[in-house]
């Protein structure tokens, strides 16, 4: 493949993030969008959670922290990512939900993409309200099986799914993980506002609704995105060849 057309496939890669509160919906939209998008959805809790299941080191340090509704480290969970995002199905793009959670993750992901010379391009923050929060994580059930994700009252499992219902979803727990992403993940809402690349999508609708809302944010800021980054790049031919973006 030419350089130009490598060059090409790159700016319209999906480097995104998902942002929200707990049991906004991001788990969800995000496996939609990976299967529509044919790019992998790399979800922090997903991944220490299967650590924790399959009792290594790092699975029996975060069971607690995260049964108690409160963050892993930050340098845990960002070797976490730093490996997953060395695989090479990433090189097509990426869907990141529940990291970064913290204004250091958001600095951390930005190094480790600048080291791999890609940028993120879309940062979704799916807004609700905190009763539908609430309403939407302690009747959600998870099909041990399969990962698909169910809601007692808004999506109901088949007969045949075998559910578990999540330690942390339980009231007194999503209160604690409400709060922590009041006090710690709210702030990087600004953060992705600064870098011209968040939009708020409202979550409230099915997931059918939600998901359009957030096609048309991502269609909108990687096109834009690539257009900048192909005029960055005129400028520099331009120039004589000087660096671009
Ligand atoms: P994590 O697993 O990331 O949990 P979370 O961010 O709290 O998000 P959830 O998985 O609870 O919800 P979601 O937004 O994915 O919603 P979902 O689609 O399932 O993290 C768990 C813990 O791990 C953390 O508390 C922390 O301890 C640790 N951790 C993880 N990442 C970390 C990091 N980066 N740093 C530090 N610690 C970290 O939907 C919820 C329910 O609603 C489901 O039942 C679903 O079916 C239903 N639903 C979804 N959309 C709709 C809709 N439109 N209408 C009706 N129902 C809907």
């Amino acid at each position: 493949m030419s350089t130009s057309s490598t060059s090409a496939q790159s700016q319209h890669a999906v480097r995104m993030v998902l942002l929200g509160a707990p049991a906004s919906g991001k788990g969800t939209q995000g496996a939609t969008l990976a299967s529509s998008l044919g790019i992998p959805k790399i979800s922090t809790g997903d991944m220490l959670r299967a650590a924790r299941d399959a009792g290594t080191e790092l699975g029996q340090l975060a069971d607690g922290i995260m049964a108690a509704g409160k963050l892993v480290p930050d340098d845990l969970v960002i070797r976490l990512v730093d490996g997953r995002l060395s695989e090479p199905d990433t090189q097509s793009g990426f869907i990141l939900d529940g990291f970064p959670r913290t204004v250091p993750q958001a600095e951390a992901l930005d190094r480790l993409l600048e080291g791999r010379s890609v940028k993120l391009n879309a940062a979704l923050h799916i807004d609700l309200p905190r009763e539908l929060l609430m309403e939407r994580a302690t009747l959600r059930r998870t099909d041990v099986r399969t990962g698909q994700i169910y809601h007692l009252k808004y999506n109901p499992p088949p007969d045949s799914a075998e559910l578990v219902h999540r330690d942390d979803d339980r009231e007194e727990t999503v209160r604690k993980r409400l709060d922590a992403y009041d006090t710690m993940t709210a702030a990087l809402v600004p953060y992705y506002k600064g870098k011209k690349i968040l939009r708020h999508v409202d979550g409230v609708g099915t997931p059918r609704e939600v998901g359009e809302r957030i096609r048309r944010a991502i269609d909108e800021l990687v096109s834009a995105g690539a257009s900048s980054g192909a005029s960055a790049s005129r400028g520099a031919a331009a120039r004589g060849g000087a660096d671009g973006d």
